[in-house]
């Protein structure tokens, strides 16, 4: 199996509901190793950029104002940006953080443990982590430079 790099980001409602410690516990003892690690305020290009396969999406724009921190702004605008390594991470990753609707997720993961479905219908499900491997490759050009990467 292939070592792959993957990008996880603790968003507005994990930073505000004080969960960075515990999603990162939960990721190092799934076997993975941090390579990279910064906090973030997401400009609105970064936002769209990072979204941009999901522009036609009505939730698209809800989207934008939360990863922005519009709706945790008493936390100000700001993620923290991991970069994990290791064998089959991104797939293995996905695993740890669970499904994309909190209500459906496995209540043993991240998502499932943490996330909330918010009244207004966005889904505020505490990190991302990339998808797939060009998702991966995509997102870790944006969000960090090569020379931020300890692997
Ligand atoms: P998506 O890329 O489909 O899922 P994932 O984050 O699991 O890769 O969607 C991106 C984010 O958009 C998702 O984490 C939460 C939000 N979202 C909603 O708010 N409502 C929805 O119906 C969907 C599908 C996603």
């Amino acid at each position: 199996m292939a070592i792959e790099k993957t990008l996880i980001l603790i968003k507005p409602d994990g930073i505000s509901r004080k969960l960075s410690g515990l999603t990162i516990d939960r990721l190092d003892h799934a076997g993975f190793e941090m390579i990279g690690a910064k906090v973030v305020s997401v400009s609105d290009e970064l936002a769209h950029k990072h979204y941009i396969e999901l522009k036609d999406e009505p939730f698209f724009e809800p989207l934008m104002k939360f990863i922005q921190g519009g709706f945790h702004n008493n936390y100000k605008n700001k993620v923290l940006a991991l970069v994990y390594q290791g064998e089959n991470a991104i797939e293995e990753i996905r695993k740890t953080v669970g499904a994309t609707n909190p209500e459906e997720a496995d209540p043993t993961t991240i998502r499932g443990s943490f996330g909330r479905v918010a009244t207004k219908g966005h889904y505020e499900n505490v990190v991302h982590a990339s998808g797939n491997a060009k998702d991966a490759a995509r997102e870790l050009a944006l969000w960090f430079k090569p020379e931020e990467l300890l692997d």
